[in-house]
């Protein structure tokens, strides 16, 4: 079993956790995820993981609740614990020195950008971050970020703080920039993946997505996280999850992510349709 340490919200509808996982936590790097279990008949879910200390034996993960086993890992509470987790999973991200690189994250990716960041500075690279939100009340982890970068520039889509408007507005920024950019990394959901490598590609920009289609086993045996880059059969989660933006067959994915939607949403409301006849009888008995 796996100790939960932290849980809480960091803003509306998105969670940290951070739990015991020794072996995890001793191998880990920047880009890599785990494959979890909130409980023990529950289903597997990949989440990347946003930070790890070694000596504590801890990682931490950051996720957006958007329905039944994040909804679970939501109201878990310290001293509670998970079943399974495996990991780490993937390849990492590729660390060099590659000049000025910018760090793109939005939702959970504004948390997984974290390691990526501070192992690109170690290296010695000029780091721009850019974080992204509906509103400015959705952004946190800013002075951790803050202190591994060198420029920090904000997007809401309403304007409350930095450019107003979605991820589009990465191409303005990068063309009004004095400096040259010489590669972009983009962690978070599917259309900021998309759209961020939309933004790059007439500027010629070597782009890095994270990309985060379903997932069963990690490891390369049910094919389910199939996915077309460069016209080539790829599988995220032993040849990714980090792929050339430019050339993601990007419909396939976005039609591919929606494959079981039908029964997440069957699922979910099954779900908590039973939590609430366990509450009314509870009520009702006493
Ligand atoms: C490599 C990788 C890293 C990821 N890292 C993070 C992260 O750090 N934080 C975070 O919030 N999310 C992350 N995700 C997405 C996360 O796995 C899904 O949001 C989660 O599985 C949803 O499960 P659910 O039961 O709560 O929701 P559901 O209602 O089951 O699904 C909601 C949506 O999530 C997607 N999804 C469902 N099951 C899976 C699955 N087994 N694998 C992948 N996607 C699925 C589907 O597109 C679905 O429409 C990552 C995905 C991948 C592949
Ligand atoms: S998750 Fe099964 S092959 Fe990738």
């Amino acid at each position: 079993m796996f100790k939960v340490i932290a849980a809480r919200m960091l803003v509306p509808n998105i969670h940290l956790l951070r739990v015991e996982a020794p072996a995890a936590a001793s191998q880990m790097k920047p880009g890599q995820f785990v494959i979890l279990r909130a409980e023990e008949d529950g289903e597997r879910i990949p989440l990347s993981v946003s930070n790890w200390d070694e000596e504590e034996g801890t990682i931490t993960l950051i996720f957006m609740n958007v329905g039944l086993t994040t909804g679970k890992l939501a109201s878990l509470k310290v001293g509670m614990s998970i079943p399974t987790v495996v990991g780490p999973l993937g390849n990492p991200t590729e660390i060099d020195k590659f000049g000025t690189v910018l760090l793109l994250g939005g939702c959970y990716g504004i948390g997984s950008i974290f390691p990526i960041a501070r192992a690109l500075k170690e290296k010695e690279n000029r780091i721009i971050t850019v974080v992204e939100a509906r509103s400015s009340f959705l952004f946190y982890w800013e002075n951790r970020l803050r202190e591994v970068s060198d420029r920090f520039i904000h997007i809401t889509r309403d304007g409350t703080k930095g450019y107003r408007g979605h991820v589009g507005r990465l191409e303005e920024i990068l063309t009004s920039s004095k400096e040259s950019i010489n590669r972009v990394i983009v962690n978070g959901c599917t259309f900021l993946l998309k759209r961020g490598s939309d933004a790059t590609r007439p500027l010629g920009i070597k782009t890095v997505v994270s990309l985060n289609p379903i997932m069963i086993d990690g490891t390369g045996m049910c094919g389910v996280c199939r996915v077309t880059v460069g016209s080539r059969t790829r599988f995220a989660c032993v040849d990714g999850p980090d792929f050339d933006g430019h050339e993601v067959d990007w419909t396939e994915l976005l039609q591919r992510r929606k494959s079981y939607m039908r029964e997440e949403v069957v699922h979910l409301g099954s779900s908590r349709c039973e939590e609430h006849s366990q509450e009314a009888r509870k009520m009702s008995y006493g």
